[in-house]
């Protein structure tokens, strides 16, 4: 009897397959960098910041949020990955290898890896039919594959609303930019507030995780913060002397919005000073465990090294576990889309091959 159910289930999750392979996309290679790296407005007439139509969806990224609210991406918050890395370049100069590992991670646990789309905010039927369970393909909102706790601005999923602006984190942050920055986010504001962050969650929430990939995230996005969000007119490209003012934070951060007259970075940059925010306190990953505050326990099978396989051979695993038995175009999905993820970890690392090859 048991077998036979597994049969059947198996059996029609073939037959689902099979209905959903007609929406498939042979997925396309990511674009290369961009061919003029330097700064220049890109709050420009071409792309100009508007409201919110009903139905348009944002989330989590104040970077992504505003690309979209400025059509960079379309202004639905509904994106293919190309469109994602072609935007992050444009309209940020990330750099590529940020923009295609962050853009492929993201579409692997939250996007649709048959039509190839993904929401920047919450789930949706635009991104086209589901792959089975325990896929998610939740959109960037979806807690604890990619998003996590102890966001700069956003509250842990523990306390409800993970995809909206909290004033009182944002305050929290203008308070740190006081005492640390003379009003300004700056390296050692960043340092500050990230491990401020961290502490806050060990003794306020129960569920408080901290492990990879949030952990790479959080101190990845530290950094961001200073090196996308600053003017690339701004004289000071040394990233010690670089400082964000809080007013243009704001207009990043709840009103995805580059300020008016807005110049993307001055060169492709992604998580400089990420080693010095983690240097100044170093942290293990790690949780709160059995649902108590201020009981963080380290966790030493989570990587913790930002040059290492760590995080990429993790990740692999964690796609594993929400596809452990794909078939068809889906498998095929999957390869091809790990491969791209592979990217920048390639000239260091043996690639994981779950699936095997094409
Ligand atoms: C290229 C593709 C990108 C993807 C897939 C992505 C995804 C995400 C996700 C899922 C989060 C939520 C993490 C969390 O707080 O739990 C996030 C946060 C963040 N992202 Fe992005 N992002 C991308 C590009 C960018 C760009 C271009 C910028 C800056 C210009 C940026 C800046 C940030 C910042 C500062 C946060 C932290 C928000 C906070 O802590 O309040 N991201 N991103
Ligand atoms: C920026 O563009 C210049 C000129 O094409 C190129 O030499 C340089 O390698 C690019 N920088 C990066 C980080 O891609
Ligand atoms: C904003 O964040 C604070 C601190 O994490 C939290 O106590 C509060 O509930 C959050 N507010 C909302 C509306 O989510
Ligand atoms: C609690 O933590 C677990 C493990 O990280 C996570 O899967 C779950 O989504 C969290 N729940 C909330 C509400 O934070
Ligand atoms: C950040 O700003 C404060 C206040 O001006 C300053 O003391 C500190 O050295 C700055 N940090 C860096 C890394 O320049
Ligand atoms: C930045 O450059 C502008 C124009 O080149 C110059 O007028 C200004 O004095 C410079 N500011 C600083 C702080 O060096």
């Amino acid at each position: 009897m048991l077998w036979l159910t597994v049969c059947l289930s198996e059996r029609d999750q073939d037959a689902a397959m099979e209905r959903l392979s007609g929406r498939a996309v042979y997925p396309p290679s990511p674009p290369g960098p961009i061919a003029f790296n330097g700064t220049k407005l890109v709050n420009d007439e071409d792309h100009p910041w508007k409201p919110l139509r009903k139905g348009d969806i944002r989330g989590p990224c104040p970077g992504l949020n505003t690309l979209a609210s400025h059509g960079y991406l379309p202004r639905n918050g509904v994106a293919t990955p190309a469109q994602i890395i072609t935007a992050a370049q444009e309209g940020f100069n990330m750099a590529h290898g940020a923009a295609v590992t962050a853009t492929y991670a993201a579409l692997l646990v939250d996007g649709n890896l048959l039509t190839n789309l993904l929401s920047i905010g919450g789930k949706t039927k635009r991104t086209g039919p589901d792959p089975p369970p325990p896929a998610i393909v939740g959109g960037l909102n979806t807690h604890d594959v990619f998003e996590g706790d102890a966001s700069m601005t956003r509250a842990d999923a523990f306390f409800g609303d993970i995809p909206s602006f909290n004033q009182t984190l944002f305050d929290q942050l203008v308070d740190f930019s006081n005492r640390y920055g003379d009003g300004y986010y700056n390296l050692t504001v960043a340092a500050e507030y990230r491990y401020h962050l961290i502490q806050q969650a060990i003794a306020t929430n129960p569920n408080f995780t901290f492990v990879s990939p949030r952990y790479f995230t959080a101190y990845g996005e530290s950094a961001f913060t200073l090196n996308l969000f600053v003017d690339g007119r701004d004289n000071t490209t040394a990233l010690g002397g670089r400082r964000l003012d809080m007013d243009t934070a704001l207009s990043f951060f709840r009103d995805s919005r580059f300020p008016p007259d807005f110049h993307r970075a001055s060169r492709p940059t992604g998580t400089d000073g990420v080693r010095e925010i983690m240097a100044a306190y170093p942290f293990k990953p790690g949780r709160n465990v059995d649902g108590k505050i201020n009981n963080f326990v380290e966790d030493p099978t989570s990587p913790s090294d930002f040059g290492g396989c760590g995080l990429y051979e993790d990740f692999v695993e964690k796609v594993f576990a929400l596809y452990p038995n794909p078939k068809g175009v889906l498998r095929r999905n999957l390869i091809i889309n790990l491969h791209f993820f592979y990217g920048v970890f390639a000239s260091r690392c043996e690639e994981a091959l779950p699936y095997g090859t094409l």
